[in-house]
């Protein structure tokens, strides 16, 4: 049986890839995270790991001599990347050279996330080929974790997502979950209609992941919501399928937000290799909002 070490398992989509993964395969899971407890009272095998540090990640995975390592692990914060390079670098990156060198004694491979802001959103929707050229810190980050990968003599796959949402126990607000707390409250909430892409739900990826490693997939994959939407009308659909009213979103430009991080605007992934390979076709964004007030309703 397969041996599956995950780090930042408290995150949206370490938790996604347990309830997953428990649910479609018989692969035993590590989750590891930073923190001294597992979020999900059930994860008997947890232990903390900062995989930021060199010896406790090789002594771990020694320890546990995994096949696949998957790494959940990292810096998120788009706008945070630009004030808190260093930190930034430390996860997205130096953590990423970590795993690499524990993943090849033990002759592991690995599955890392990245991200379409590893393009300027000038003309997307992309594919996996596609020229890259970040426009911010965190984009810099997630690409130079993927140029370590391609060069770190080990077996790796990339997965390319992006605007995950769901839900989970204590998982940061995502924009879906943000969304749902204002408009649940009657609050008007302004949202740009000049940024385009995928909407995707944590637990496709987290499927997608499983036939990724089922099927031994390598490379490079873009793995996302199945239609490519404007933030905007992300808002309405959410509005359509929880019965809010449409009149609390108000239209904006990205620019008038003043973010620290410049954003990709036309941006989103072709999924058409994905789906060709594994399989396997994530949610479009009604189906995926619909999931969610499912889910919701359980938790
Ligand atoms: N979220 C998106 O929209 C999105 C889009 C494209 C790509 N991705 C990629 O998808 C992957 C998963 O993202 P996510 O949304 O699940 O992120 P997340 O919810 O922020 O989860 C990341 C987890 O890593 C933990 N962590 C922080 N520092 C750590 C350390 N030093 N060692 C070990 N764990 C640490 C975090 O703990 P704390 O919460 O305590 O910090 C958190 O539990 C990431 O690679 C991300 O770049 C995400």
């Amino acid at each position: 049986m397969k041996k599956i070490l995950i780090t930042g398992s408290n995150g949206l989509l370490g938790q996604s890839i347990q309830a997953v993964f428990k649910r479609e395969s018989e692969f035993e899971l590590y989750p590891t995270s930073v923190e001294e407890k597992s979020d999900i009272s059930n994860s008997l095998n947890y232990r903390k790991l900062d995989t930021t540090k060199r010896d406790d990640v090789k002594k771990i995975v020694r320890e546990i001599s995994p096949d696949v390592i998957i790494n959940c692990a990292a810096y998120t914060d788009v706008d945070g990347c630009e004030t808190h390079k260093e930190q930034c670098w430390k996860l997205n990156v130096e953590a990423v050279n970590n795993l690499i060198t524990a993943g090849r004694t033990a002759n592991a491979r690995i599955i890392h996330y990245s991200t379409d802001y590893v393009f300027d959103g000038k003309n997307g929707p992309y594919r996996e080929e596609d020229k890259t050229n970040p426009v911010s810190y965190y984009g810099r980050s997630k690409l130079a974790s993927e140029n370590a990968l391609k060069t770190g003599g080990l077996d790796y796959t990339i997965i390319r997502t992006m605007v995950l949402y769901g839900t989970g126990i204590n998982v940061k607000p995502n924009f879906a979950l943000w969304l749902i707390s204002k408009l649940s409250k009657n609050e008007q909430v302004n949202i740009v209609d000049d940024q385009t892409g995928n909407y995707t739900v944590a637990e496709d990826l987290a499927y997608g992941t499983l036939k990724i490693i089922e099927k031994n997939c390598t490379g490079l994959y873009n793995i996302a919501g199945s239609d490519i939407i404007s933030r905007y009308d992300f808002a309405v659909k959410l509005c359509d399928v929880f019965r809010f009213d449409k009149e609390l979103i108000k239209k904006i430009k990205t620019a008038d937000l003043n973010q620290p991080a410049v954003r990709p605007l036309n941006s989103g992934l072709i999924i058409l290799k994905a789906q060709t390979e594994l399989g396997f076709t994530p949610m479009d964004t009604t189906e995926g909002l619909q999931y969610l007030s499912k889910m919701l309703g359980k938790i």
